[in-house]
């Protein structure tokens, strides 16, 4: 009989800690709610005592999710406990999550203490915990650069004082895939009571390893790895859900199943990368653009032959649709709503009403609206109630003269319009802006993500700009270009504290 792996998504938690990705309580419970539909095991909803946005999180994932457990992160420390708990409280499987560093590093410099005080606090925290949940996970942060013998100790102490789940963090992404097999095969030999826990992975994709790194884990013992959509995370990321997923798919000779229905990954993808204004790298394994793109003649040539000579995977088995009708001008309500739902976007009808018209307008700039387009209409709504609005934008721009823009700005009902040239057309309206927002912002990074379906495509523009010392990141779409410029850029100007 296969092994049961659990799947640990940490989309909502350490996914979410990118900056310029955060999500709103809104949003959060469609990606839970989609977890839950693709057969997530455990959701991380968030990190309580670190902001009130994650305290109602926690709390409002843990009304609508139902059978997978909710789990809320802590630091070793009472206070944290006591938040999580309280967070918890609705969920009806529920997780603390509590740990500590356990590096040298981590011990010198970031506790200023010594390892058998760090023994101490972990087993302090676990007890404490236990008062309020039966389900502890203890996380042993750095634990992929912790001294092994020292690591076991640890282990065994939080198993002993009540951890049901022992997460082994490579949270620098610093080890190699032997190296952190063998870290996993160790405690599974040497930690007395290691069976009645679960270990943990929990890898970061620092070196580009964390894949590798967690099947090296999942290889000697582990049985619950911790994994996010798309792989997305802090820095490099973590490991990525639909990776993991399909290398058990595919090799059917580990003899480990998951309860991830793979149909439901693509959509999935979409969702959090549309809802985090995160593009997914078009080479991307499993959920990229160019995943099951075969453009050389030789491949071209083998796949019409016989698809398996070159593909190991069969698109739909993720739930990518290549038969899907293609949404035109013609298309009725129903056909949006249900590519929506495939989405995995499920819309009141006064929302969908709304996103109709959003798509009809669309649908007269452009020939075939893609699977972005209504993903981007769909979350138009979050800036629906910004404080400024762009209400019109004229640019002239061309070879040999400088561009011109006027702009008209609706600043909380009000309107304002300025004027201005610059050197190219986004610096034109950006200048004239400028004029009606008079205040010190520089634009520090600008990206046009790459059009893929033809020259009416929408532009999509991820922008940070930074004022009075912080960053804001903004995200404007349009089919012209310029306009998705400026509506990044008042996308961050909406964002300043
Ligand atoms: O990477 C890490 O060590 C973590 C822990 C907080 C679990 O995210
Ligand atoms: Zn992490």
């Amino acid at each position: 009989m296969s092994d049961k792996l659990f799947i640990f998504d940490t989309t909502l938690r350490d996914g979410e800690q990118v900056p310029g990705c955060q999500l709103n309580t809104v949003e959060k419970i469609q990606v839970a709610k989609q977890l839950e539909a693709l057969g997530a095991d455990v959701i991380e909803a968030g990190f309580p005592i670190s902001s009130p946005g994650d305290y109602n999180s926690v709390i409002e994932i843990s009304k609508v999710v139902t059978w997978p457990t909710v789990c809320a992160l802590t630091r070793a420390v009472q206070k944290d406990i006591d938040v999580a708990a309280e967070a918890l409280q609705y969920a009806k499987h529920k997780r603390i999550h509590t740990g500590i560093g356990t590096s040298d590093s981590h011990i010198k410099y970031k506790f200023n203490s010594n390892r058998e005080e760090i023994i101490e606090r972990a087993v302090a925290a676990v007890k404490y915990a236990r008062r309020f949940v039966d389900d502890v996970e203890f996380y042993a942060e750095d634990a992929g650069r912790t001294d092994n013998e020292y690591l076991a100790r640890v282990v065994e102490a939080v198993i002993k004082a009540g951890a049901t789940v022992v997460n082994i963090p490579d949270t620098t992404g610093y080890c190699l895939p032997s190296e952190y097999g063998e870290k996993i095969k160790y405690l599974m030999e040497y930690v007395n009571g290691v069976h009645n826990a679960i270990i943990s992975t929990h890898c970061h994709n620092d070196l580009g390893m964390a894949t590798a790194n967690t099947m090296a884990g999942v290889l000697n013992g582990a049985r619950q790895v911790e994994v996010t959509i798309n792989g997305i995370g802090e820095r490099a990321g973590n490991t990525s859900l639909e990776e993991i997923a399909m290398i058990i798919k595919c090799h059917k000779d580990i003899e480990i199943e998951t309860n991830i229905n793979t149909q439901k990954i693509y959509p999935t993808s979409r969702m959090v990368s549309s809802l985090m204004n995160m593009p997914v790298q078009p080479n991307k394994a499993i959920v990229g653009r160019n995943a099951f793109a075969h453009s050389s003649g030789i491949h071209q040539d083998g796949v019409l032959k016989n698809i398996q000579t070159y593909e190991i995977i069969d698109p739909h088995d993720v739930g990518i649709d290549d038969n899907s009708i293609v949404l035109t001008a013609r298309s009725g309500r129903a056909a949006l709503k249900s590519r929506l739902h495939a989405l995995g976007v499920t819309l009141e009808q006064e929302r969908l009403d709304q996103v109709y018209e959003e798509f009809l307008k669309l649908a007269d700039k452009k020939k075939d609206i893609s699977e972005d387009d209504i993903l981007v209409l769909a979350g138009a709504e979050r800036t629906q109630n910004h404080r400024i609005k762009l209400e019109y934008l004229q640019v002239t721009s061309g070879v040999g003269v400088r561009s011109v823009a006027s702009i008209g700005l609706n600043i909380a009902g009000e309107k304002f319009e300025a004027a201005a040239s610059g050197n190219g057309p986004v610096d034109a309206a950006i200048s004239a802006l400028k004029k009606i927002i008079d205040r010190h912002m520089t634009l520090k990074e600008f990206t046009i993500q790459a059009i893929s379906k033809g020259s009416d495509d929408m532009g999509k523009v991820h922008m940070q700009v930074e004022y009075d010392n912080r960053i804001y990141y903004g995200f404007g779409a349009n089919t012209d270009i310029i306009a998705a410029s400026v509506e990044a850029y008042i996308d961050c100007i909406n964002k300043f504290k």
